[in-house]
């Protein structure tokens, strides 16, 4: 990393957000039950850098978008843009940081109105963050840039099309371009090629790659695909039912991961060489990746305790905090704690580690 990626540019610490729940299920045990959607996350995310979030459906990673982006009041914790914390919603500096901080969907045909052509998205977005010029000339320049960024040229192919005139792949660029017209420094990416076809996958990952490059930003990439992850992060982080397991380098966290739960996540994965390659011994099968916990009523301790093979007995009672692997990777489990006395020596500080 270059000194300028080492400084975050978006930081959160203690990110939590339980939803109150409603109504009367089989889970409500009690007045003021919640879903633990997202419980104590710390992550930065750093110019120039491609961080994935990887888990599975439900572990909470579209809620830290969410929250990232201040789309949703947080329940705990603090997200900072360039070290200053945004503590009210509205207003100038709240704005600010909405330009700044661009979230990308899922899917680009909810993101865009159906009504509208290409050309109204995109100008509407220009407009609204100061960037369309004095007259109609900067603003044809300045819609023929974006389309450009996004390889979607020639511009005037595009400018008059409706959402359901373009293919999936170029929906998607549309959106990524929209966000563009903000100038923004993060983008948060949700699993912005999951709903692409497979063929097309690539070719938007490359984009957001190059963009990343050309533009210094900072991304975070959203995905259930941990291979994915590999091919295009820098960086990657691991979610399980609402809190961080693991983090490091994209290399060394996908080729050895440490915590039980990203094994089995490798292990699951479709590709058989990379199963054996990442993972070593077959210690975990596919038939071990059982059900994820209640969020409600969450498993004391290590939330995986219960499916995890290697399972201790303060894994059931005590949060693990982050322990260094190595000086590439830490995982938030009691396997990697050095100290024999069997007191937790946490080695991020712990205002940094996720679980502390
Ligand atoms: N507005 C809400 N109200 C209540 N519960 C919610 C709300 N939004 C999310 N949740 C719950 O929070 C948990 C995390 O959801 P989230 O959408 O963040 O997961 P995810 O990792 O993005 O999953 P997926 O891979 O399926 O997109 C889930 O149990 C979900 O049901
Ligand atoms: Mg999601």
């Amino acid at each position: 990393m270059t000194a300028e990626q080492t400084t975050a540019v978006l930081e959160a610490e203690g990110l939590t957000k339980h939803f109150p729940v409603r109504g009367a299920g089989r889970e409500v045990l009690r007045r003021g039950a919640a879903v633990h959607a997202v419980d104590d996350v710390a992550l930065s995310l750093h110019r120039g850098r491609v961080t994935a979030l990887v888990g599975e459906s439900g572990s909470g990673k579209s809620t830290v978008a969410r929250l990232l982006a201040q789309l949703q009041p947080r329940t705990a914790g603090a997200v900072r843009l360039h070290g200053r914390e945004v503590t009210v919603r509205g207003g100038r500096k709240f704005r600010a940081y909405c330009r700044q901080v661009q979230l990308i969907f899922q899917d680009p045909f909810a993101s865009l109105n159906p009504v509208h052509t290409v050309r109204y998205h995109l100008t509407r977005a220009l407009r609204v963050h100061g960037h369309a010029g004095r007259n109609a000339r900067d603003l044809e320049d300045a819609l023929a840039d974006l389309l450009g960024r996004v390889r979607l040229t020639p511009a005037e192919q595009y400018l008059a099309k409706y959402p359901h005139e373009l293919s999936g792949g170029q929906r998607q660029r549309v959106a990524i371009a929209r966000a563009l017209a903000a100038e923004p420094e993060v983008l948060l990416a949700d699993e912005p090629v999951s709903m692409l076809d497979v063929s097309i996958r690539l070719g938007v990952l490359n984009l957001l790659r190059d963009l990343k490059e050309q533009f210094s930003l900072a991304v975070l990439y959203i995905t259930h695909d941990i291979a994915s992850a590999r091919y295009f992060a820098d960086d990657t982080m691991v979610m399980y039912a609402g809190r961080m397991v693991e983090g490091g380098d994209s290399e060394t966290v996908t080729q050895s991961p440490a915590h039980p739960y990203t094994r089995l996540l490798i292990a699951s994965a479709p590709d058989p060489e990379r199963i054996a390659s990442a993972v070593g011994t077959a210690e975990l099968a596919e038939d071990d990746l059982g059900e994820p916990p209640s969020l409600v009523t969450p498993p004391e301790g290590c939330r995986f305790n219960p499916r995890c093979p290697h399972v201790m007995e303060r894994c059931r009672t005590d949060v693990p905090p982050r322990f260094e692997v190595n000086e590439r990777q830490w995982a938030a489990c009691w396997l990697y704690d050095g100290s024999e006395s069997g007191t937790a020596t946490p080695t991020t500080p712990a205002s940094e580690a996720g679980d502390a």
